[in-house]
């Protein structure tokens, strides 16, 4: 699923990222670019990264 329409960056995406070591919000912002643009896609791309940090 699309997170980040003006990047073209997914879910999954950002889930590659924090289990390829990305630990904040702000290391998948810069590994992906997401939420560079309009940043309407901040809460989602926030809540996924936290979900994904939180999988043990
Ligand atoms: Fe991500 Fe616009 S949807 S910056």
């Amino acid at each position: 699923m699309y997170v980040c329409l003006c990047k073209g960056i997914t879910d999954n995406q950002i889930k590659d990222a924090v289990f390829g070591g990305a630990s904040s919000l702000r290391e998948v912002r810069k590994q992906l670019g997401v939420m560079s643009q309009c940043g309407k896609c901040g809460i989602m791309t926030k809540q996924i990264v936290e979900e994904t940090l939180s999988v043990p």
